[in-house]
Parts: structure tokens; C-alpha cells; sequence
């Protein structure tokens, strides 16, 4: 047995290089690469042109080796956080062990010395028993190489799609406790994994217990007849949408094994390669009598030949390997299946290969490059090459210590999410409102419930406005505040009353202008600029009125009595003309909310609703919904309720919800005041949200068209496949580009049947869109469900064990017992 050190071609590891025993010098990156299934066909073929851009820049006789890392992993959970909720720890035991896979990506960039002997199969350093002595670098050629890397890192930077992070020496040779990339590369160690183990080339690539396959694209016959940056991706493209990935994503992301996919771009003198190809083909023509083969060679080396020099392409060398590994003998089989389907959706045929596969192996060890075995390269161009770099990595997590946890597409792993704060960061969003659409049990309740309460539990105030009782569970859970309207219990207000630490400035005025407006005119009634202004004086004129008399109790009975006392004379000396505020108009619409009129509890309370510490609170309207005045009204003082917290709760964060709601206010030509809320809302570190089902009464109003929508940065769109048909209209209102259409119709079509969950449709403000999956704990779902059954009886076994976090607890650990 030979010890690994002895064949070590590696020289030595420094400058942040790793030379070789032949003086080769290799520099390494880690590349970040864009998430899968979010990019757009343009996109792609943006990206590919920049590869090709840079690689390009590389100078010949250099390598560029690219190595994406795909190893078995599953997500650690953690218990250690001791200030985690009941649902969060519950989420965190669901999720331990979810298996994924983990990505990886090295950019390795190799130059060869000038008159390097070329490597083959019969000559691999991994053959010698010791390895010639080494050769010392030319500092000259070092830092020119350098040069190179450098512009080749500039290109791949400023393209946005790609950010490279130089490896350093450590991270190359490994320090004393943590193995660098060269050892990983030999043991095939997992991400912090110090494994050493034993490498046996005889027979098959073993190392330790994994057997290893490797699968080559070497030879231009396995290889696609057509290739480019892109391909579709069947599972997730309808009838009228192609979802496109990346055209060697097979190969990455989506070959569900253990496996390491090695990408190699040689470049060689180009004059030096056409000469060569074109003494091919005279001597191929010579024997094209003898051979039909020969002929066929020849013709393709003209093509070959023809597009080089008419296209002005890049001749290049490239190869292209997956090594599989398993240590499992069954899966092993599996591994060769998998690897051909792969290679299948492709249009190429995968060559497994055997003896080969050792020196293969050896090349790909980072610094070991220029090693690799030239005839098991094939001519192609940049261009061609390029098309068979893996282009994406999974779903990453947000920086930001704010946000939701959603799964990643592929495998439900959890990612970290958040969609306020770090898109206006980032420049996507300028605002935090969201607009939430899907079709009815699409779950946009399940969805918010899982929001709602994730954003709660991070310090957020809550208030939402609900008619379908979606959200007893959680506000029970969370022991919020929960108001149901009621003739019994109606809900009691006024605007007009300042508690402590109400102000009354300009935003408290504007907002008690925006309610009285609200309330006087009607659907296609917009006010007049006269009509504001006399309203404002009116205010004014009252609050000073206020001043002078203390006896008088601040409520809208008393503002009404003022109107009709003084400000009606005050209009009059002023000559105001009816046309220009109507007051008589305005008093009578307003008369059943004064005084012995109808709905007189509902501005006049003597002490006001004091929500301002309630964090989590829900208004459930149900009983109301139908009624024409009480439902807009009632939800227009609830809004102010919201509007007044907001503007005392500095730096905290808050959130407004309406599921359907809002169209009330909308349909009674109150959106004036929608808008006026989602404008005031990012004023104060607050979001509203709009829930809603139907797009029709979006479309109808242009005021809530511009209200909601075009203030809302933030799109959600729960399953669509329902509005197939007229999903344009949809993809119209919210502006979605065509491949924000493809993520949406793509959404619940391949889920994996053996879990349950429901994918979201998120677009931050129409520059980054992605389909997550809403997957949650049985606790969560208990808590989040709306179906009647499950409620009851989340309810039931609440009262039974004598809240609801314990109903959820035994019910849950009784329905896991009944599934084992
Ligand atoms: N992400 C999800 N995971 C599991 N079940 C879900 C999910 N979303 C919805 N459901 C199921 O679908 C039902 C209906 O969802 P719901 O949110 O009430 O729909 P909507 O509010 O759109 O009418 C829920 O009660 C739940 O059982
Ligand atoms: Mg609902």
C-alpha cells in the first residue's frame, strides 16, 4: 500500500496557490451561485454569455476547473434556544434530520508551465510510486496569472449572477484540526467532517466504505446534439408555460445522490488547435474512401473548423465527470439509474467508466489539474463548454435575523425568509405591504396564520380583521386579544378622544379627516379640495373650542354640536358657499352616528379601546359582514385603532391584516382611506397586508387597484391552477413578468406525495420571485387549520387538558402514535 503523502503531487500551498510538483499553480474560489428555479430564460442566457466572457480571459495553457459539491446532509435542529414558543420548538423537532442536499461550488483556475509535458492516460501521477522533484514557480508568470484571475473575477462579480471568495492557504491544505479542500477532495469528507480514510483504486474507486462510480461526458459522441443555457423543466411547465433551469441542473441540484460534478475547460494555443484539427481532416479525407466513419469524422471536423473560424469561437478542450458514491450496496445500483435519467433529460448518454476512472478521480484534486488525461478530452468551444457548467445552487437563507421559515423547494429543508426588511435593504421593495390572492382553499389563511405568527413571536403588534374565524386557534394560543362583533358587544370608539401620549398633530388631524370623509361620501362621490379644507377648519376651529370650554367631553357628539352651534356661523361669516361644503349634506349623512341615531355607541365611547399593549388582535367581523354601514364603518375604525398604535409605537414593528375585508371600505368609495393606510404604514415601521380570493373586485375599482396594489411590494399567490384560464388578467394587475408566471403555474405540480404541505408564490417587488413551500409541524397545523372537524376537535381536547397549547400537545402526539 502506498501512503497518500508519497503520490501527493502536490508541491506546495502558498500565496494563497497551490503549486504542484510540475510547477503548476492553481488558485481556488468558492463560489455562491444563484438559487435554483429562479431565473428567467434571459437570465440564463445572460449568465452563460458572462461564463464564456470570462473564461475567455484566461490565458492558454490554463485550466478552468469548475467542482460542484452535492453531498447527503440533514438539517441540525436546535434546542439549545431556550426563549423558542411551543409551535417554534415544535417546528424545530418536525424538522431535525430532513434530509437534503448540501451544495458546494470551487472554481479552480490552473496554468500550466509553458512546456509542460501534456498528461495522459497511461502517464497519470497517480500511477508513480514516488513523484519528481519540484519545479520552482516564475513570480513573472505568477502575478500575470494572477492579472487574469483577477479580470476573470471582476467579470463574474459585476454580473451579478456569481460571487467568487478566494480560498486561502488554510482552507487549501487544512490546518491542524480542520481538513483544507485538497484533503476533502481525497476522502470525500462531508462538510466538517475529518475523516481520513483508505483509497483503493484496484477493481473500483473505494474510498472508505464509499464505492464510487464515475460517469464521463469525454467523448463527442455522448453529447447532446443540442445544447444550450437552459432547458425546460417538465414538472414544473404547463400547457402554457415552459419553467425553465439551467441546462446542466441534472447534474447539480436535481441528481438526488451523493456526488461530486467536475467541469473542465482546457484552453490551448486556438491558432495551434485549428492547425492541428485541419491536418486531421486532410488525412480523415484521405481515408474517407475506405471508412463511411471517416467521412462522417471529416465532415464534423469541416463543421468544427467552419464555425470557428466564421463565428470567431474559442476552440477549447473540455471533459465532464459526476462521481457518485454510496455506502450502501443496494443504492449503488441506483446510482447508475440515476445518473443516466439525469443524462437522459440532457439528450446525452453517460459513459460509466472503469480503469479510467481512478486517474480521472486523481485529476480532479484541486491543485492536480493539469494532470487531468488528455484523451479523455473532447474538442468543443467555450461557447458549447460553457452550456455544461452546473448554474445554481439551493434556496439560501436570509442574513437578515428577521423573517419567516418557509422549506426550499426540492427537499422542505428550512430556509430563513425574510420578506420586510431585507428587500428594501436590498433595493427590491420600497414599501412592506403585501397582497395576498388565491382562489378559495388555496390556504391564504394557513399561509397567514403561519406569518402572522411568525412575525408575533419577533416582537411584531398584530391586528387583523377577519370574517371567516381563521384565527381563533392562534390568538388563543398566543392569548391575544379577540374581539367577535356582536349587536350584544359591538365595538365602541372615538376618534376624538386623545389617551396618553396623543398628540394632536397633523397625522392625527389628517386621520380623523380621512374618517369623516369616509364616512360622508359615497361610492363614485370623490370630496373636493374646498370640502377638505373646510373639514380641516372644522377641526381646528373645534379643538380650540375644546380648549376654552374643559367641560366638554371630546367624542363625536360634541364635535357634531359644534358644527351645528358655531362652525355652520363660522361658514356663514366666511361666505362659504354651499357648493363648496355642503354642511347640511354633511350633518344629515353623519345624523345616525350622533345622538340618538342609529349607530350613536359607535363614536362616542367614554374611554377608548386600549390596544395599545394588546400585541396580537384580532377583530372577527362575521356577524357584520353583510350589513352595508356597520361592516365599512366598523372596519374604518378599526383601521384608525390600528393607525393611532402606529403612530405611538415608535421602533416597533406592526401589521395590519384584512382578509376581504377591505372590500368594504373599497366597494363604499371609502379606498380613499385604504390608501391613506398603506401609504401612512411605511411611515412607522408598519406593513398592511390584503388577503383576498377574488381578482374581479380588485379589477372593478381603479382607486383600490392603485390602493392596495400598486402599494403593495410584495405579491403572494397561493395556487393558481384554478384561474388557468384567466390568469392573464391576474399576471395584468400585478404586473408579474413571464417568468414570475411560470414560478406561479408551477406551484403544487410536483409535490412530494409523502408530505403534506402547499407552495407560496413570493415576488418582492417584481425583481426577485421565488415558490416556496408552506411546510409545518403537526402542532403548527393544528393551531393554523380552518377545516371545521379539525378545529373541533382541537377545541375539544383544549378544554379537556385545560388550554389550548396542551389540547395541541396530546392531540398531536396522539395522532403521530396513530400514523406509526
Ligand atoms: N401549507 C399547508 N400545509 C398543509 N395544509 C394546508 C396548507 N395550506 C392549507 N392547508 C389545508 O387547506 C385548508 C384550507 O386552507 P385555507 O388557508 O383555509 O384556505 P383559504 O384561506 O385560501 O380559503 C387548511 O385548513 C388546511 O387543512
Ligand atoms: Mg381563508
Amino acid at each position: 500500500m502506498t501512503a497518500i503523502e508519497k503520490i501527493m503531487p502536490i508541491s506546495t500551498v502558498e500565496h494563497n496557490a497551490i503549486v504542484s510538483a510540475q510547477g503548476d499553480i492553481t488558485i481556488a474560489y468558492e463560489a455562491s451561485l444563484p438559487e435554483i428555479f429562479t431565473l428567467s430564460d434571459r437570465d440564463y442566457e445572460a449568465y452563460h454569455q458572462t461564463l464564456i466572457k470570462a473564461i475567455k480571459l484566461l490565458p492558454v495553457n490554463s485550466i478552468f476547473h469548475k467542482q460542484d459539491w452535492f453531498t447527503e446532509t440533514s438539517y441540525k435542529a436546535n434546542f439549545e434556544t431556550e426563549d423558542n414558543s411551543f409551535l417554534s420548538r415544535s417546528s424545530e423537532r418536525f424538522f431535525n434530520e430532513r434530509p437534503y442536499l448540501d451544495h458546494r461550488c470551487y472554481i479552480f483556475l490552473t496554468k500550466k508551465p509553458k512546456d509542460r509535458k501534456l498528461s495522459s492516460s497511461v502517464y497519470s501521477n497517480i500511477l508513480r510510486k514516488s513523484i519528481v522533484p519540484q519545479q520552482t514557480v516564475n513570480p513573472v508568470l505568477f502575478n500575470d496569472f494572477l492579472d487574469s484571475a483577477g479580470q476573470f473575477e471582476r467579470i463574474l462579480k459585476d454580473s451579478g449572477f456569481i460571487t467568487l471568495r478566494r480560498l486561502t492557504d488554510e482552507e487549501l491544505a487544512g490546518t491542524g484540526n480542520r481538513p483544507g479542500i485538497i484533503e476533502k477532495y481525497c476522502f470525500l469528507q462531508k462538510e466538517g467532517e475529518k475523516t481520513i480514510r483508505d483509497v483503493h483504486i484496484k477493481d473500483e474507486l473505494r474510498i472508505g466504505e464509499a464505492h464510487c462510480k464515475l460517469f464521463t461526458l469525454s467523448d463527442a459522441e455522448d453529447l447532446p446534439a443540442l445544447c444550450g443555457s437552459r432547458i425546460n423543466y417538465d414538472k414544473y411547465s404547463t400547457d402554457r408555460t415552459k419553467f425553465s433551469i439551467g441546462f446542466a441542473s441534472p447534474l447539480g441540484q436535481l441528481l438526488p445522490c451523493n456526488h461530486v460534478y467536475n467541469q473542465y475547460v482546457f484552453i490551448e494555443d486556438a491558432p495551434k488547435t485549428l492547425k492541428r484539427l485541419e491536418a486531421k481532416k486532410l488525412r480523415l479525407q484521405s481515408l474517407s474512401s475506405y471508412s463511411r466513419e471517416n467521412a462522417i469524422s471529416r465532415d464534423a471536423t469541416n463543421d468544427f473548423l467552419n464555425e470557428a473560424i466564421g463565428q470567431q469561437r474559442l476552440p477549447v478542450k473540455a471533459h465532464f465527470n459526476v462521481l457518485a458514491w454510496s455506502e450502501d450496496e443496494a443504492e449503488i445500483k441506483d446510482l447508475k439509474n440515476k445518473v443516466s435519467s439525469a443524462l437522459a433529460q440532457m439528450d446525452a448518454t453517460p459513459k460509466e467508466e472503469t480503469d479510467g476512472a481512478p486517474q480521472i478521480w486523481w485529476s480532479g484534486l484541486p491543485g492536480n489539474q493539469a494532470d487531468f488525461p488528455m484523451n479523455d478530452t473532447f474538442d468543443t468551444f467555450l461557447e458549447q463548454a460553457s452550456c455544461f457548467l452546473n448554474l445554481e445552487t439551493n434556496y439560501r437563507s436570509s442574513i437578515s435575523p428577521f423573517g419567516i421559515r418557509f422549506g426550499d423547494r426540492l427537499s422542505g429543508r428550512p430556509v430563513h425568509t425574510d420578506i420586510s426588511d431585507e428587500p428594501i435593504k436590498l433595493g427590491y421593495t420600497t414599501n412592506r405591504n403585501k397582497f395576498i390572492i388565491g382562489p378559495s382553499g388555496s390556504g391564504k389563511s394557513f399561509f397567514t396564520n403561519h406569518m402572522v405568527r411568525s412575525y408575533y413571536e419577533q416582537g411584531t403588534h398584530v391586528v387583523l380583521v377577519d370574517v371567516g374565524h381563521s384565527y381563533k386557534g392562534l390568538c388563543d394560543l398566543v392569548g391575544g386579544y379577540y374581539f367577535t362583533y356582536s349587536e350584544k358587544d359591538p365595538i365602541k370608539f372615538n376618534p376624538f378622544y386623545l389617551t396618553d401620549g396623543d398628540v394632536l398633530d397633523t397625522e392625527k388631524k389628517e386621520s380623523i379627516k380621512t374618517l369623516l370623509l369616509a364616512l360622508w361620501k359615497k361610492d363614485d362621490e370623490p370630496f373636493t379640495r374646498s370640502e377638505y379644507v373646510a373639514l380641516s377648519n372644522a377641526l381646528t376651529l373645534y379643538y380650540q373650542h375644546l380648549d376654552a370650554h374643559s367641560e366638554i367631553f371630546p367624542c363625536f357628539n360634541s364635535f357634531y354640536d359644534y358644527l351645528m352651534e358655531h362652525y355652520m356661523q363660522v361658514l356663514e361669516n366666511g361666505k362659504v358657499k354651499e357648493k363648496d361644503f355642503d354642511i347640511g349634506n354633511f350633518l344629515y349623512v353623519l345624523n345616525p352616528y350622533y345622538k340618538g341615531g342609529e349607530y350613536d355607541y359607535l363614536l362616542n365611547a367614554t374611554e377608548n379601546l386600549d390596544l395599545l399593549n394588546e400585541r396580537f388582535i384580532v377583530f372577527e367581523l362575521d356577524a357584520v359582514k353583510d350589513h352595508p354601514i356597520l361592516f365599512p364603518v366598523v372596519t374604518i375604525i378599526i383601521m384608525e385603532v390600528f393607525i393611532s398604535k402606529m403612530r405611538k409605537l415608535k421602533g416597533i414593528r406592526k401589521m395590519i391584516l384584512l382578509e376581504e375585508a377591505w372590500k368594504a371600505i373599497a366597494k363604499e368609495g371609502m379606498a380613499e382611506y385604504l390608501k391613506y393606510l398603506f401609504k401612512t404604514v411605511r411611515k412607522f415601521f408598519g406593513e398592511a397586508i390584503v388577503v383576498t380570493q377574488e381578482i374581479e373586485d380588485i379589477i372593478s375599482s381603479p382607486i383600490v387597484k392603485q390602493a392596495i396594489v400598486n402599494n403593495s411590494d410584495c405579491k403572494i399567490l397561493l395556487d393558481q391552477s384554478k384561474y388557468q384560464n384567466k390568469f392573464d388578467a391576474i399576471q395584468e394587475l400585478l404586473g408579474l413578468t413571464d417568468k414570475e408566471k411560470a414560478q406561479v403555474l408551477s406551484m403544487n405540480k410536483a409535490n412530494d406525495p409523502k408530505r403534506k404541505y402547499k407552495e407560496v408564490f413570493i415576488s418582492l417587488g417584481g425583481q426577485y420571485s421565488k415558490v416556496y413551500r408552506t411546510e409545518v409541524s403537526l402542532e403548527e397545523y393544528l393551531a393554523y387549520t380552518t377545516e371545521e372537524s379539525e378545529k373541533m376537535k382541537v377545541q375539544q381536547y383544549s378544554e379537556k387538558y385545560g388550554s389550548i397549547q396542551k389540547g395541541i400537545a396530546v392531540l398531536a402526539s396522539e395522532l403521530r402514535n396513530q400514523n406509526s
